[in-house]
């Protein structure tokens, strides 16, 4: 199977805002845009996106999950990077028309359709360091995928970073590809010299999230995780996750947590610790590494928790279970 994220589906939907409104949306060729070298994006990282998936069902019915918690996050991080205010219907139009276009490529369980709505500043202005593009390019892309952490239920493990962060504190909660930047030369590194998987940045001690998703833990009939502020991201995927919980009649608690706190917490057994996100769905934590050492987590392999909150949410998404909380918008 290709790597996550490379394939594409040949067309898109677009749509460009110019003159303080946004152009009727097409359907596009996929394989290239065309922007000014000085475009704003290029120079000041004015650039947001989302990550969601479709879900094709036994009958062949095709589902895109909790599209508008997405676009949401989305008109957010537009909001907060200064883009122009997206039109959310007019988002929702345009993902459900493009996926309706490629309804037939959606992949069979457990694959799914990646999509990824992306928008950014396109006014070509190197000077506007300190002042918005006016003008800006959203578009829906599509991916078909499988599982992006490769080895699928294989247990992750983590490196914890008390020192780096993952992105500036106040912008933590918006889904840019800055943010995404730079957890990467600490995540190349851990790669390289402990064969982590990931990082968990804990600035001063408080653990976040990694580079690719929230983190979560999983304690008995508990489960925890950060309270939502804004240094991390308020992952759709985590509350999705914390609902199902809840539903399983879970005691959800969202606080913070310390490194120490959670070396503790991983060397007593039965614990589990995951990540979740669109891409990582929930991927179980089996090993965390701090000051050269390694702590395994509970048992250090994939745990019964995580499995059974991973196959209700799969059993939502393709349509093997009741959707009870309305996440899923048919094609
Ligand atoms: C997602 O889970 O949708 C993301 O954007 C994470 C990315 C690393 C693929």
């Amino acid at each position: 199977m290709a790597a996550f994220g490379s394939v594409f589906m040949p067309k898109m939907a677009v749509t460009n805002f110019e003159n303080n409104q946004w152009s009727d949306a097409a359907i596009v060729s996929s394989d290239s845009i065309q922007m000014h070298p000085g475009a704003h994006v290029l120079h000041y990282s004015s650039t947001c996106f989302e990550g969601l998936k479709a879900f094709r069902h036994e009958d062949g019915s095709v589902h895109i999950f909790r599209m508008d918690q997405n676009i949401k996050r989305l008109a957010q991080s537009s909001r907060l990077l200064a883009l122009p205010e997206i039109d959310e219907e007019q988002v929702a139009q345009m993902i459900k028309d493009v996926v309706a276009q490629f309804a037939d490529d959606v992949p069979e369980p457990p694959g799914s359709m990646y999509i990824r709505p992306t928008h950014f500043g396109t006014e070509a202005a190197v000077g506007k360091a300190a002042a918005p593009s006016l003008t800006s390019m959203l578009y829906v892309l599509l991916s078909p995928v499988g599982d992006y952490f490769a080895g699928g239920s294989r247990a992750l493990r983590l490196l914890l970073d008390e020192t780096g962060m993952r992105c500036a504190p106040h912008m933590g909660m918006i889904k840019s590809g800055g943010n995404y930047a730079s957890a990467l030369q600490p995540t190349m590194q851990a790669k390289a010299d402990v064969e982590a998987d990931q990082v968990l940045f804990c600035p001063n001690g408080d653990v976040t999230e990694t580079g690719a998703a929230n983190f979560l833990l999983v304690d008995g009939n508990e489960i925890i995780t950060k309270a939502l502020d804004t240094s991390f991201l308020h992952g759709v995927t985590r509350s999705s996750i914390l609902s199902l919980a809840a539903d399983l009649g879970m005691t959800v608690t969202e606080r913070d947590f310390t490194v120490t706190e959670l070396l503790e917490f991983a060397a007593k057994p039965g614990v589990e610790a995951m990540l979740s996100g669109t891409a990582a769905v929930l991927t179980s934590v089996g090993t965390l590494i701090h000051n050269g050492q390694e702590h395994k987590v509970g048992s250090g392999e994939t745990g019964p928790i995580a499995q059974k909150l991973r196959q209700a949410l799969n059993d939502i998404q393709w349509g093997k279970a009741p959707d009870t909380h309305n996440w899923l918008t048919r094609i």
